[in-house]
């Protein structure tokens, strides 16, 4: 065992892990941040994505020990300040964007990543850009929708599912 530190959501924390644990799981078994899902543990879902120096990462696939000083977000840290929902939040709620919810914090993760190299992405960027992660439950249809509607882009003229 060894001590890491990184700053996760604006906080300085520190833990006890083992060379092999990953960072989703010190995330939700040495932080409590269960918001981040674990759905394959092999990098083939997505459910785990979060943020490691701004750029978005599947959280089992990098060890803890790797992101030791990084500056680590989580859909936790995805509000606003005030607590609100933040604007992608809000528009996966208004458009429908998730069914059992499992895959959601992954997509918002993935989403805002998206968002903040290309505010304004297509159709087909926002599906190509989302390929890494599953939902099981929605047909991913709404959730495109979401994410062009969290752009600010009209989505009146896509037809719902
Ligand atoms: Fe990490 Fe599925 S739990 S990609
Ligand atoms: Fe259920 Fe996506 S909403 S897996």
């Amino acid at each position: 065992m060894a001590k890491v530190t990184m700053t996760v959501n604006g906080k300085t924390v520190s833990g006890e892990v083992e060379g092999r644990t990953l960072l989703s799981t010190f995330l939700r078994d040495g932080l409590g941040l269960t918001g981040t899902h674990v759905g394959c543990d092999t990098s083939q879902c997505g459910a785990c994505t979060v943020h490691v120096d701004g750029k978005q990462v599947k959280g089992c696939t990098v060890f803890a020990m790797d992101v030791a000083g990084a500056e680590v977000r989580t859909i936790e840290g995805m509000a606003n300040a005030d607590g609100s929902l933040s604007r992608i939040q809000q528009a996966f709620q208004d458009h429908h964007g998730l069914q059992c919810g499992f895959c959601t914090p992954g997509m918002v993760m993935a989403a805002a990543s998206l968002l903040a190299v290309n505010p304004k992405p297509s159709e087909a960027e926002v599906r190509h850009h989302l390929e890494g992660n599953i939902c099981r439950c929605t047909g991913y249809h709404n959730i495109v929708k979401a994410v062009l509607a969290a752009s600010g882009q009209d989505v009146s003229q896509i037809a719902a599912e």
